[in-house]
């Protein structure tokens, strides 16, 4: 998705500077183009050396140096850049943007520049919630900047408040989803993915829960996403961090999934059921804690949980659709097995009338369940089966949406309505 973009990035002098060499090593390591201007005063705290180091290109830091490069640049990267990124912004460079001073080669380029404009504040909390620098940053903003809001914790000067630049993860999240937003394949798009273990209560304390991490929902949701989709994701129980950029839901059970899912579909494009879902729940799960030797265990000191079936998510959402007599929405199940896994993700598509089926064995170690990389096999509705090699789940996510973009009906068609 970064691959041959041109990326701008503006440094200013503020104590963050430092992390932005680990955010251009980042883009350039996935292919970006990246062109670096430092303030005059960022070059207190970083030096130029470390950049062009990084990027393998010259930064720009000063308007006037004689050679007149500096100069006559300022508007041709205007020109070529895809996006340009100010990290960190300092209260001082925000005041000068938001008043259109041009009085260095970074404020002159972000004068020049048509492509959209990403703002990271980072500086101490007073400095933030300061009434001149919020006017400065809602006047940014509704010229059409993004604001990349700074986090909370701990800041330089040892106080806790808001003010840190966010991490490199996500910048670049912001970044992809920006660059996604102008050119990507799933623009005026909504895709709904779950993701995830569902957790059925066996008492308050107590869950009948699964190994799913989540990683490869989220890395399906970030990927759609990058493509410039309005992406909602519905997570229930999982240990990998949230993906930026997204709305989430989160959810707890197979039920709360189900009404969750169903909910969001009357405006969506594709349903992706990534999410590990119980098949089973607790009939009746006890209202208190269950204890050795209560009234719920059997005379031999045994304990039997009865089991119900819960809902088939993806048949309801067929139904659903069905009943509308609506073809807008594309759904894609998936199906992690640990025998016969061609034979059950076959009867599996077909059972449920699904666009795409992605089947992995969990049985296999580098596959499936908590882990990085997954072997999947993608099946299609008109039968045909395309066996992928061993990969990582964000490469996986890639190659399902490079299949779904062309599946998906314009936005415009019929929409599953409730
Ligand atoms: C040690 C030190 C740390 C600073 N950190 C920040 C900061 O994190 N954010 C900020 O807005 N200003 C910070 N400043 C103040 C800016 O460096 C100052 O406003 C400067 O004029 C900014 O110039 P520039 O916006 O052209 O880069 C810091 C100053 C010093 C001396």
């Amino acid at each position: 998705m970064l691959e041959g973009k041109h990326i701008v990035v503006g440094v200013c002098g503020g104590i963050a500077a430092y992390k932005v060499a680990d955010l251009v090593s980042k883009l350039c390591q996935a292919g970006a183009l990246v062109d670096v201007v430092l303030t005059e005063h960022a070059e207190q705290f970083v030096s130029a050396l470390t950049f062009s180091a990084l990027s393998q290109r010259p930064v720009y830091t000063n308007l006037w140096e004689p050679t007149g490069e500096a100069a006559a640049r300022h508007i041709a990267l205007g020109q070529a850049a895809d996006l340009l990124l100010i990290a960190p912004a300092t209260a001082n460079t925000i005041a000068r943007l938001a008043h259109g001073l041009a009085d260095d080669m970074l404020t002159t380029v972000a004068l020049a520049i048509t492509a959209p404009l990403l703002i990271a504040p980072a500086m101490e909390s007073q400095m933030y919630q300061h009434p001149a620098t919020q006017a400065n940053l809602r006047l940014l903003a509704e010229r059409g900047a993004t604001i990349i809001a700074p986090e909370s914790g701990r800041l330089a000067s040892g106080e806790v408040g808001q003010g840190r630049l966010p991490e490199t993860p996500t910048l670049l999240a912001q970044i992809r989803w920006t660059l996604g937003r102008a050119t990507g394949d799933l623009v005026g798009r909504r895709v709904v993915v779950t993701a995830g273990g569902t957790r059925e209560p066996i008492d308050p304390v107590r869950y009948i829960g699964n190994h799913s991490s989540g990683l490869m929902g989220f890395a399906l949701a970030e990927e759609a996403r990058d493509r410039g989709a309005e992406t909602l994701v519905i997570a229930g129980a999982v240990s990998a961090p949230m993906p930026p950029g997204v709305e989430v839901i989160r959810v707890e059970t197979t039920l709360e999934l189900r009404d969750a899912t169903l909910a969001a579909l009357a405006d969506a494009d594709a349903l992706v059921m990534a999410a590990a879902v119980a098949d089973y729940r607790v009939e009746h799960p006890a209202a208190h804690k269950i204890k050795k030797g209560s009234a719920e265990e059997n005379g031999d000191g045994s304990l039997t949980l009865r089991l119900t079936q819960n809902p088939d998510i993806l048949a309801e959402a067929q139904a659903l659709a069905e009943a509308n007599g609506l073809t807008g929405l594309t759904r894609v199940g998936f199906a992690a097995e640990t025998h016969d896994v061609e034979r059950n993700a076959a009867a599996k598509l077909r059972r449920k009338g699904l666009h795409l089926l992605v089947a992995n064995d969990v049985s296999q170690p580098a596959s499936g369940f908590g882990v990085s990389t997954n072997q999947v096999s993608l099946f299609y509705a008109d039968g045909r089966v395309e066996r992928l090699p061993l990969l990582p789940k964000t490469e996986v996510a890639r190659i399902i949406w490079d299949r779904l973009a062309p599946l998906l009906s314009e936005r415009s068609a019929d929409k599953v309505k409730r």
